[in-house]
């Protein structure tokens, strides 16, 4: 079983200091929501896992089985199993979703065997749809220029549809239900929870409880100044829809008082 582990995090963006030492494990198999107010670091969690360069890190450690992911290319950590579902996806106009699709699975089967000539077109259609049905989206779709005048809810399932067809066994969602409808939000978790089992790690997050009923993790933490504050199950995420996060704001500043 594969271990996403993360220690002691410290991320900068233009020398201010975003992460603040910020530790994690995920296990494969594992789903685990992250919480926390605006600006507290996530979504910099989330493309730092990814090596975006604008996200420098300054200290701490992220291993993925042992290996050390921070001197990872993007494209070498995708290979190696991680995705992130990004907040907010880019349009790609004059790629199609199915030409995306197709040339990031092709890439990755290359790096595994120089040799390999692709996915043969006839098994790669037959996947897409299968993938399409899944997530209950028309297969017009696959034709259309990926993230291109697509809707909120377009895009995030969009996302999901690379998730189904990479099959990572580490996949970030940062905000992946912001800006759905109830049935999308349905959708996206039905999606979701059908790609979840002993093969993926899932890391959701989220400012709603309401995901959590359809994506059911097994830990929550709050993550507040670049660090987090708080870790528990299920009922956390519940306790904070209630009482927000004022209690751990105080409960933190007497701890670092
Ligand atoms: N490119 C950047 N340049 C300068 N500051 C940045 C940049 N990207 C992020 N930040 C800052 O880093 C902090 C953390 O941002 P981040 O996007 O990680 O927050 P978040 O927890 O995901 O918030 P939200 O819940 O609103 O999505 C914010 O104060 C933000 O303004
Ligand atoms: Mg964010």
């Amino acid at each position: 079983m594969s271990q996403l582990e993360i220690k002691d995090l410290h991320v900068s963006i233009e020398d201010k200091e975003i992460l603040k030492g910020l530790s994690l494990n995920v296990a494969q198999g594992e789903i685990h929501a992250i919480m926390g107010p605006n600006g507290t670091g996530k979504s910099t969690l989330a493309y730092t896992l990814m090596g975006h360069p604008n996200y420098t890190v300054t200290g701490g450690e992220v291993l993925l089985d042992g290996k050390n992911v921070l001197e990872m290319e993007p494209d070498e950590r995708s290979r190696a199993g991680i995705f992130l579902a990004f907040q907010y996806p880019v349009a790609i106009p004059g790629v199609t979703v199915a030409n995306f699709l197709r040339s990031a699975i092709n890439s990755r089967r290359r790096a595994d065997n120089p040799e390999d000539k692709g996915m043969p077109i006839p098994e790669f259609r037959k996947m897409l749809k299968e993938k399409m049905d899944m997530l209950k989206m028309d297969h017009n779709f696959a034709g259309r220029y990926l993230n291109d005048g697509f809707s909120g809810g377009e895009k995030k399932r969009a996302e999901i549809l690379q998730m189904a067809t990479l099959k990572p066994s580490f996949a970030i969602l940062d905000e992946t239900d912001s800006g759905l409808d109830i049935d999308a939000l349905r959708v996206v978790a039905d999606g979701v929870n059908a790609l979840s089992g002993p093969e993926l790690g899932v890391l959701v997050i989220t400012h709603y409880q309401r995901l959590l009923n359809y994506i059911k993790p097994q830990f929550v933490h709050v993550m507040m100044g670049g660090r987090i504050v708080e870790s528990g199950g299920p009922d956390l995420a519940l306790h904070l829809e209630e009482h927000g996060y004022d209690w751990l704001r105080e409960k933190t500043a007497e701890e670092t008082a």
